[in-house]
């Protein structure tokens, strides 16, 4: 078994490699003058199950390119299996047509992810769990909610902790952390009743009094995160935080997000923090690497992945 790390997320790849007590294998990914992605596997891997760890978050082509020509020089190395281990997998919310002559980016990247040589994927917290089915080889889904449960019960107490839903798509995900945390779950339902009319958003569950823990798996701009605690401000909420898997946090987001009444959020280390998310006052990671170590070990061992997870989404 050999891991490798691509260059989106050295730290998550250099904590997992400590939890497997297993070097990361040395490898030189580089880029020509004009840009173009080099890469030179340092070590023998003919006949070895390699895992490749790489996010593909900003910049997202880039990144995307580091970790195909990466398992393309695997497969031309004789790997008798590669993973492609992906703690943050972009383009995941291009996932059907969102219009007329518009692209499923999604399932072109499961396309190229399988032709350059992945045999398996592991991911966390895909966007939409139907992204499984864009690809013919095995993937693994992890979840990042038994961390943050843990998170939760060690930080909260009490009876007016109320887990919140950002929108409608998100409840599954909210309802299971309620069910694991034994609370309330609330909605938030946001709606343009007419083109050009500003957004409404409703509160479906009482959040008067209460500290709300909103739950989602992606937080980029920051503005359905901002805009939810704002509403549930306004309908009389004590606090509220956020757990978000994974902290994208384009352009603005990290100033919004410390402009807004959100109290703390909390994401993984999926993605790399940035500088400005580093000091946020407001904004902090935990890590998955154990989670992320552990299926990897039960991949390579050939054992059960599913049985690391009480709570399915
Ligand atoms: C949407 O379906 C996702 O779960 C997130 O709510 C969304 O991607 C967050 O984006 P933003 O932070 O830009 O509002």
């Amino acid at each position: 078994m050999k891991v490798l790390s691509c260059n989106s997320n050295r730290p998550i790849a250099e904590a997992i490699s400590a939890y497997l007590n297993l070097p990361l294998t040395s490898a030189s990914i580089r880029r020509f003058s004009d840009m173009e992605v080099f890469v030179e596997i340092d070590e023998n891997v003919r006949g070895e199950d390699v895992f490749v760890i790489q996010s593909t978050s900003f910049p997202a082509n880039d990144n995307l390119m580091e970790l195909l020509v990466t398992m393309d020089a695997l497969k031309r190395g004789s790997a008798r299996r590669i993973t492609a281990v992906m703690p943050y997998f972009g383009y995941a919310r291009q996932d059907r047509k969102s219009g007329p002559r518009t692209p499923i980016s999604a399932k072109l990247v499961a396309n190229l992810i399988t032709e350059s040589g992945a045999d398996r994927v592991l991911t966390l917290d895909l966007h939409a769990g139907q992204i499984q089915g864009f690809f013919d080889i095995p993937l693994d889904n992890l979840y990042a909610a038994p961390v943050f449960i843990k998170d939760i019960k060690d930080k909260y107490n009490g009876d007016d902790l109320i887990m919140v839903s950002p929108d409608v798509g998100g409840v599954v995900r909210a309802r299971a952390f309620a069910k694991g945390l034994n609370t309330d779950l609330a909605i938030i339902d946001k709606r343009r009743e007419k083109a050009g009319e500003s957004e409404v958003m409703n509160i479906i569950g009482d959040v008067g009094g209460r500290r709300c823990i909103l739950i989602d798996d992606i937080v980029d701009s920051g503005g359905t995160l901002c805009n939810a605690a704002v509403a549930l401000m306004d309908q009389g909420a004590q606090s509220v935080s956020a757990y978000i898997t994974h902290g994208v946090l384009s352009g603005g987001a990290v100033a919004r997000i410390s402009a807004s009444p959100i109290e703390t959020l909390i994401a993984t280390d999926s993605i790399t923090a940035t500088e400005a998310m580093r000091v946020a006052h407001n904004i902090s990671q935990i890590t998955i690497a154990p989670l992320i170590a552990e299926a990897i070990r039960r991949i390579s061992d050939e054992n059960s992945v599913s049985s690391l997870f009480e709570i399915s989404i």
